[in-house]
């Protein structure tokens, strides 16, 4: 046994896979992009939270006799747990050479396809989905969907595109055309002023009249040599071998229990859901892995007369196909626990993760956090075990099962081989509770199962089972009130006594925080368990008194939808030629390819001969001097090339930003956990992270140190310069108004979570020091010039090529400028290419994000609602290095004012030194920050007032049509107002404030709040010299066009809207026009592709090149008017022509006279403006997004798709920005959200099921190119409308209650904060037993 290997076989995209040495610890996804090249399948996580590797796998099932095809993230999948399988990516189901599958044409066509990172998953999920179900429904779609996630779209359009395969299909054209509004307001189509007449605005944003039909003949067969295989039962036991793991996959059950006792620790893996992260992620070494999927007593299901027994390897999927079949056949009343069960399992992860999941591993996995175990120990469930010395026994499932957390007491040599799960008796009653992060694809913070059995035909309590997951380290049994209420009557005494015992008897830990969060929960668990039985019992007519109407609501959970919408943009003008695309919702360029997977970006590209890897070696100290780096040990490690610190570096250890220096590798000391010390290059990846973990550094701590903003201030340790803007005399106004209000507000910081993480790949030329560097930078002309002065050379000599970005939203302009000067340095040190791709962790934990703001506030304002003056100094956190805090403290500075005359108006930025990575641009830079400020100032003045909020919005509201802003710029806001009024009657704001007033009064646990704010914002930099834009064109003899502009692509599309100009000026199909990279080598010097500015600039550099090209073609055109483009190019060559020109765009000169308050800060405004409503569950803290409508003034917009795209992906964002992405750092400065299990970015879930946006229409802007406006930053803004409704919401809950309606409410607008602001009996009781612990789990930096 086990001499030899065993050769594993299955099938990637109809090919056969024979691997004679395949290792337990690659995971298909790495077996993919490396040794297949198949790099369709993207890495974005690595541990199962993002569905960027989502694959296809099809196995025999010899039982049915059918192929069952399911999802799976390649990232968890072990190769070795392959055999027999078949395997589809992205590639193996269409290309654009061949054929496209219609699911990639659809998401590309419908323009659900921005930076193309998350798309060949996205269009995987629905691949499969189709596969089994070829007209699936929108819940169908929406399920398949719930584990991909992206960070660009917002994934309305991903629905849209697909929604057409599905059984809504026929009524698609009309449902288009109408709003769908429910409930409130009356549907647009009733409505004759909402509904449009114009002729000359469309709704349609893609035709598909001419799509690919859906032809499931074309599909890949599945392998009938596989069928053969499970046929023919040809494989005992497998072995394999690897490096550091060995692997056995026993044949049946006597041979795993064989195996249990000969390897004890070995865990028994099936779906790996568990033990991949820990390995992965965490690093966890198993030498010993047992592979349980092929042991069939594992994978039955039975039901029989007491109920069904589930085999331990049942995926969570088909736990939940199973019941959900039979409980449509049982008696109802039998099925109370499978009902609970089956809600629990809707929200469980998502499909790849339930595909993948058994039953087996998520109870014995012992983690609290995970969902079932309190359900099942609920139901009473039982487990049976069997190990080879003491064979089979039952155990109960319960909280004596639960030793530790991860830990139970099965024996180390048993198994689990099923869980039975019993019937649900008359009288009894269940019910299964949680609440996350996010509603869907997040684990609990707290979970709960209960179950009560009556007395028959009473309400005497005969027996009851509450457990909670989530309390501590393991799951916990309410037991002593379990007892304590049995003989009880179900009714309001028993309802006190029990919440006065679970306060006592439910000790919460520490661990993972929110502590008095958490504990109100149990009670208002409790609490909806008992009206749900309350409500049951009334229903049997069981003599148990009302419950009040207005509390029912409470009962319902929130039901996540599709989201759909309406989109309105203005046609262009008859007049314009047919052949001119601009203006037209064109597809973005690259989208076909974005969607077959052969979109490359930087880590797509194959292995250079000889390449190396590099990895990280990072502080762990927050503030110390490094005494000593010891990389002896790691460099004694298998593969391990070399290390590197400052020391190596040949030129700068320096990577300056304009007067600022930041050390590349920290030399003496180190100021915050995450800065980088040193590199490890070894020959691999895996060798690599291995090593760097091996580093040892020593250290001596230094004080002071410290992370917060009030830390800082109570310090004074402040960045230079400090920065104020005023406007008339704010001291002076004070004095003459009637109210005085001083305030302040926190809002968060936030992570860019692109789903592409940052790197490149440097590859030295071998000659004249020459190198090339293919990397994800938005500014490549910066990169260029740190890799040169880290390296000591002439920036002449390196090449930066840019290709793409898998997302970037400001957060790959600076880190990875200094990434790639280290990366080349081990190049250059080694003389062979190197490769950086950050891990997810170290991503979010290097690079940081966006900076958390504290703004202390000031106004004097009159009754009526009109403020006089405002005086608010902003506090940002900058991080341990200054980066661009400055700038984004002015920016935040710059937008104070948003849309209002305040007549007297001051600002301070003061940016916080403190020791945490340093913060950076994103998205919106400072300006969310700034803007969310005056608006909580707006708000509260409302509060005071007792006026509406859209009433004293309006009244301080700019109305000249020559208005001022604080920093003297002349504008017209015009536009703004026409925003506002018309983003007020689309969503019937009125209507809906009534029909919300009316919902409120009518549900005490469930409320509803709306918003309306509007935005005014720059565009452009403030810095003068940065607006410049540079384009270079080439006619090619065949009359082919080649366009290479200084911008980059990251999704925006930036090279469809360039291609859409170059084609207007040229007069050639945009087929004849191609872009292929962003290269230092073609264009040089150019300005990040920022500010919302890209566009503007690279648009106005490409029309004077064409411009220019056009000119000099004149004479030949002119000459033969009759000719055809290509024969003009020709004949113009023949002339000595020349057909290349480049393009510059000189940009305005902006800049602030920071002194006097004043200046030309930007070139013109993007304005818009947003309404939201949002429901809270006063008890959960949960939130649902019912509906947004946004109107934006996009100019003349050059592509309605693209810029519709990016309001609509900017406010999903946003949604995550003010409501749920929440990070969490230690008291010691260390980040804990480092992937996408801690730190969630809205899913689909968190979209509003009715998002409508609407372009202004006949809006005109002369200073950019062709009338339009830049938006790629100022939607996110907008999503602040959801912050406010949901203190509307909360304050409706507070006054019903008698308190306060004003009441301080930080960003994000977590489930937490929510729950505790809707202050009752339960959030009293949990806060006045608050321990007030020395050390907190996490700090608000
Ligand atoms: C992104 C993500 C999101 C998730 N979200 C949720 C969520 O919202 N709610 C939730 O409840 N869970 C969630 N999970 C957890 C998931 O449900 C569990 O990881 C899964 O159920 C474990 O099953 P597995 O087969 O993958 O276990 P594996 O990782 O294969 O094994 C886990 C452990 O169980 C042991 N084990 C498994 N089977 C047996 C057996 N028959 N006998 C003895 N020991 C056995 C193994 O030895 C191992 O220690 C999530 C996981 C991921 C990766
Ligand atoms: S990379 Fe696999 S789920 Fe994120
Ligand atoms: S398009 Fe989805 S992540 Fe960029």
């Amino acid at each position: 046994m086990m001499s030899s290997c065993s050769e594993l076989i299955f099938y990637i995209n109809g090919k056969k896979v024979t691997e004679k040495n395949a290792d337990p610890e690659e995971v298909l996804l790495t077996f993919l992009r490396r040794k297949v090249l198949l790099t369709g399948t993207k890495y974005g996580c690595g541990s199962g939270g993002c569905g960027a590797c989502t694959v296809m796998v099809s196995r025999y099932d010899q039982h049915h006799n059918r192929v069952h095809h399911y999802t799976v993230n390649a990232c968890l999948q072990p190769i070795c747990t392959l055999h027999g399988a078949a395997v589809v990516t992205v590639e193996g189901i269409g290309s654009t050479k061949t054929k496209l599958h219609p699911v990639q044409e659809r998401i590309a066509k419908a323009h659900g396809s921005q930076c193309g990172f998350c798309t060949p998953g996205m269009v995987m999920s629905m691949y499969t989905l189709l596969r089994n179900k070829p007209q699936p429904t929108m819940e169908d779609i929406r399920e398949a969907l719930g584990g991909n996630l992206c960070r660009c779209t917002g994934y309305r359009p991903i629905i849209d595109g697909f929604k057409t395969f599905s059984d809504v299909m026929p009524t698609l054209k009309n449902e288009q055309k109408c709003c769908q509004n429910a409930g409130g307001g009356k549907c647009c189509m009733e409505n004759e002023t909402e509904y449009h007449k114009d002729t000359d605005i469309s709704q349609e944003l893609f035709c598909l009249d001419d799509k690919l039909p859906l032809d499931p003949s074309q599909d890949l067969i599945f392998p009938p040599e596989l069928m053969l295989m499970v046929k023919k039962r040809s494989c005992g036991q497998l072995y394999f071998q690897g490096e550091r793991v060995k692997m056995v996959s026993p044949v049946d059950l006597s041979d795993l229990l064989e195996l249990k006792l000969q390897y004890p620790d070995a865990p028994l893996v099936v779906g790996n859901t568990t033990i991949g992260p820990e390995m992965q992620v965490k690093g966890v070494h198993y030498p010993v892995i047992i592979y349980g999927g092929r042991i069939s007593e594992l994978l039955t299901l039975k039901w029989s007369i007491n109920g069904v027994c589930v085999g331990a390897a049942c995926t969570l999927t088909t736990l939940k196909e199973e019941i959900e079949r039979n409980v449509r056949e049982m008696e109802a009343e039998n099925t109370k626990g499978y009902q609970a069960l089956l809600q629990t399992l809707q929200c469980l992860a998502a499909n790849q993760i339930r595909n993948m999941a058994t039953i087996g591993g998520n109870i014995l996995s012992a983690n609290p956090k995970y969902d079932l175990n309190s359900v099942l120990a609920a139901l009473e469930c039982t487990l049976c075990v069997m190990s080879k010395a003491n064979g089979i026994r039952e155990m109960p499932l319960n909280e004596e099962l639960f030793t530790d957390f991860g830990k139970t007491a099965l024996r180390p040599d048993e198994v689990l081989l099923s869980v039975h799960i019993p019937y649900s008796k008359p009288w009894e009653f269940v019910g299964a509770f949680r609440q996350a992060q996010r509603r869907e694809f997040a684990f609990s913070i707290v979970n709960a199962g209960m179950k009560v059995f009556f007395r028959e035909e009473t309400n005497i309590v005969e027996s009851l089972n509450i457990y909670y997951g989530g309390v501590g380290p393991k799951m916990i049994k309410a037991g002593r009130m379990c007892k304590e209420l049995v003989g009880r009557s179900w009714g309001e005494e028993l309802l006190a006594d029990a919440c006065l015992i679970l306060e006592e008897e439910v000790e919460l830990s520490d661990y993972g925080g929110k502590v008095e969060y958490r504990k109100t929960l149990t009670t208002s668990f409790f609490f909806k368990f008992y009206m749900q039985v309350l409500q049951d019992l009334r229903r049997r007519d069981v003599g148990v008194c009302d419950l009040p109407l207005d509390h029912l609501s409470a009962l319902k959970p929130f039901k996540n939808e599709v989201p759909q919408g309406r989109q309105s943009f203005q046609l262009v003008s008859e007049a314009q030629h047919s052949q001119d695309p601009v203006g037209h919702p064109m597809m973005h360029q690259a989208a076909f390819q974005q969607a077959t997977g052969e979109a490359q970006y930087y880590n797509d590209i194959p292995p250079v001969q000889g390449e190396l890897f590099v990895v990280m070696v990072t502080s762990t100290r927050a503030h110390a001097k490094i005494l000593n780096i010891d990389p002896s040990e790691a460099l004694s490690m298998a593969g391990v090339v070399t290390f590197l610190t400052a020391s190596d570096v040949p030129g700068q250890n320096r990577r300056m930003w304009l007067n600022n220096p930041e050390e590349l590798f920290a030399e003496e000391e180190v100021c915050c956990v995450g800065q980088i010390i040193g590199a490890l290059v070894a020959e691999s990846r895996e060798q690599a992270r291995r090593a760097a973990l091996r580093v040892k550094v020593t250290y001596n701590n230094l004080l002071p140190v410290f992370f917060t903003i009030d830390e800082a201030i109570q310090q004074q340790s402040y960045f230079q310069p400090k920065r104020k803007l005023e406007r008339g005399d704010v001291d002076k106004a004070f004095q003459t108004v009637d109210h005085i209000l001083e305030g302040e507000t926190y809002m968060a910081g936030q992570e860019h979570f692109y789903m592409e993480t940052q790197g490149l790949v440097a590859v030295p030329k071998g000659e004249d020091g020459e190198i090339d560097l293919f990397v994800a930078s938005q500014h490549a002309a910066y990169t260029q010039e740190v890799v040169g002065i880290t390296l000591g050379i002439d920036y002449n000599k390196i090449t930066c090529h840019v290709k793409r970005l898998g997302g970037a939203f400001g957060g790959k302009v600076m880190k990875i400028a200094s990434l790639s000067a280290i990366t080349a340095t081990a190049a250059v040190k080694t003389g062979r290419a190197v490769r950086c791709v950050l891990d997810r962790g170290d991503d979010m934990l290097i690079t940081s994000g966006r900076h958390p703001f504290l703004g202390k506030y000031k106004v004097g304002y009159n009754s009526d609602g009109s403020i006089v003056a405002a005086d608010i100094t902003y506090y940002s956190n900058g991080g341990c290095t200054l980066d661009e805090s400055s700038f984004i403290m002015e920016k935040a500075l710059l937008h104070m004012d948003n849309c209002y005359r305040i007549p007297n108006l001051r600002g301070r930025g003061l940016v916080c030194r403190t020791y945490l990575p340093s913060y950076t641009a994103f998205r919106g830079f400072g300006g969310p920050q700034g803007l969310m400020m005056i608006e909580c100032v707006l708000h509260e003045v409302a509060v005071k007032c007792g006026l509406p909020s859209h009433k004293v919005r309006e009244i301080n509201m700019y109305r000249d049509e020559q208005s001022y802003t604080h920093h003297k710029q002349l504008f017209s806001p015009l536009s703004m107002l026409h925003c506002w009024d018309q983003c007020l009657e689309k969503a019937q704001y009125c209507d809906r404030l009534k029909a919300i007033e009316h919902f409120n009064a009518n549900n005490h646990w469930k409320k509803r709040g709306i918003s309306a704010v509007p935005i005014k914002f720059g565009v452009g930099f403030s810095k003068g010299f940065y607006n410049q834009g540079a384009a270079l064109v080439n006619i090619y003899k065949d009359g082919s066009v080649l366009v290479t502009h200084g911008g980059t692509e990251m999704g925006q599309g930036i090279n469809t809207k360039a291609v859409q100009i170059a084609s207007r000026i040229l007069k050639v199909p945009m087929t004849s026009i191609h872009i292929k990279e962003t290269c230092t080598g073609n264009v040089p010097n150019a300005a990040p592709s920022a500010a919302s500015f890209g566009t503007d600039a690279v648009g106005m550099a490409v029309k004077n090149a064409c411009e220019e090209l056009m000119r000099r073609l004149k004479p030949v055109m002119e000459n033969h008017p009759d000719h055809t483009w290509s024969q003009w190019i020709v004949a113009a060559y023949c002339q000595k022509i020349s057909l290349s020109a480049t393009g510059f765009f000189l940009g305005p000169h902006t800049g602030v006279d920071w002194e006097n308050s004043e200046g030309l800060a930007y070139y013109y405004f993007t304005f818009g403006a947003c309404c939201s409503e949002v429901e809270i569950d006063c008890l959960t803290g949960d939130h649902k997004n019912v509906r947004t409508d946004i109107v934006m003034d996009v100019g003349k917009s050059l592509n309605p798709a693209l810029d519709v795209g990016q309001i609509e992906g900017g406010f999903v964002q946003g949604i995550g920005l003010y409501t749920i992405e929440e990070l969490q750092f230690s008291p010691e400065g260390v980040l804990m959200t480092r992937g996408p299990s801690q730190y969630k970015i809205p899913a689909l879930c968190d979209v509003p099921p009715q998002l409508n946006v609407h372009l202004l229409a006949n809006s005109q802007n002369p200073h950019a190119i062709y009338m339009s406006k830049g938006i790629g930053e100022p939607p996110v803004f907008l999503a602040s409308t959801i912050f406010f409704a949901i203190k509307d919401a909360i304050a409706a809950a507070r006054r019903e209650r008698g308190l306060g309606d004003s009441f301080p409410l930080s960003s994000p607008a977590t489930a937490e904060r929510i729950r505790m602001a809707c202050q009752d009996q339960f959030t009293n009781k949990a806060l006045s037993t608050k321990k007030e612990t020395s050390k907190p789990w996490s700090i608000n930096v």
